[in-house]
């Protein structure tokens, strides 16, 4: 019931106030399991969907870091999942942000009371989430659902993090600068971090059940587009058809959701999701490397060092 689920956010708020905390990007930062929340967003929305979300085999779930091609993902996902729904001139993703077509759990879903009844929805049901692994609702791993992951690279998450979150931050804080947002990222706080924490679940667990879990890299699908698309939607049980490949159906989803694409419909350019996050704050350069244009040689040494001792054994990046 309504009263319910009011009570359980208090109880969420209570322990959340006793949880470790540290300055973060746009707030304060909260250990919760291992991994840090920004206080601003979204932790009240995890603890409800490992409370009560339940799963279905048949739910699609895209996963990620922040700031590792959610949005690009969500627009493939849904495009690819939707493709006989709707004719390209009509496509609702010419008139809808992609987080609007793919919802976070945490952010939008059950961010706070009243919280959306996903129940009602209809199977195949597409949800996002930035849960780190060990976090997921129980339910999600039981049920056998596919998830797909895509993580990018560090020193690229980095920048275009400290350029989302400067935008988030309160103007009652002095501003961030990057050489902070490095030291921050490097100790593992931002929001779903340690980052490569987040990343080595979602691998070791893509690796034990791949048929479940497909892990994805942002650069290897700027590199090899359409391969990556095609074993997107095996993944997914929509492969092309023989003749959906003759008639350039994979293409077309790819144009459609491509950044040039994405980033000039005027939803993206002026729409809003609320008060503070505004659609074009998820288009930016959308490329690889742009970190060589703001971090210094020491500053990009240091973080692939990271990467290469976290994740070099699981032959994870280089
Ligand atoms: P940059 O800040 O490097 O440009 P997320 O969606 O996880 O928040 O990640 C945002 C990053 O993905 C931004 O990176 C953004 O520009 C990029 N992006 C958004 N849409 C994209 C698209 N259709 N194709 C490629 N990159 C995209």
């Amino acid at each position: 019931t309504v009263k319910e689920v009011e009570r359980s956010y208090e109880r969420y708020r209570e322990l959340i106030s006793t949880l470790p905390k540290e300055k973060g990007w746009a707030s304060d930062l909260c250990l919760y399991e291992g991994f840090w929340y920004e206080r601003l967003f979204g932790l009240e929305g995890v603890m409800f969907a490992q409370e009560h979300f339940q799963a279905r085999p048949t739910d699609i779930f895209l996963i990620s870091t922040p700031k590792s091609g959610t949005t690009w993902l969500k627009a493939l996902i849904f495009a690819i999942m939707k493709r006989t729904c709707y004719a390209n001139s009509t496509h609702p993703l010419l008139t809808t942000n992609p987080h609007e077509c793919i919802p976070f759990l945490e952010f939008m879903l059950f961010r706070e009371p009243p919280v959306a009844d996903v129940e009602k929805l209809p199977s195949p049901r597409l949800f996002s989430a930035h849960i780190p692994y060990t976090s997921l609702p129980k339910s999600i791993l039981c049920s056998g659902c596919k998830i797909v992951y895509v993580c990018r690279d560090s020193k690229d998450v980095l920048i275009s993090m400290w350029y989302h979150m400067v935008k988030m931050r309160s103007k009652d804080l002095p501003p961030l600068s990057l050489e902070e947002a490095f030291k921050l990222f490097s100790k593992g706080l931002s929001g779903f971090g340690p980052f490569w924490d987040h990343v080595l679940g979602y691998w070791n667990a893509s690796m034990e059940c791949p048929q479940r879990i497909l892990f994805l890299r942002y650069e290897e699908l700027k590199k090899e587009t359409l391969i990556n698309v095609r074993r997107l939607a095996e993944f997914l049980g929509q492969p092309f058809s023989m003749e959906e490949e003759m008639e350039q159906v994979v293409e077309e989803i790819i144009e459609l959701c491509s950044f040039k694409r994405l980033s000039n419909l005027e939803v993206n350019k002026i729409g809003s999701r609320d008060a503070v996050v505004k659609n074009d704050m998820f288009f930016r350069k959308g490329e690889v490397g742009d970190w060589s244009n703001h971090l210094t040689t020491q500053m990009a040494e240091s973080l692939d060092k990271i990467t290469n001792e976290k994740l070099r054994e699981f032959r994870l990046f280089r």
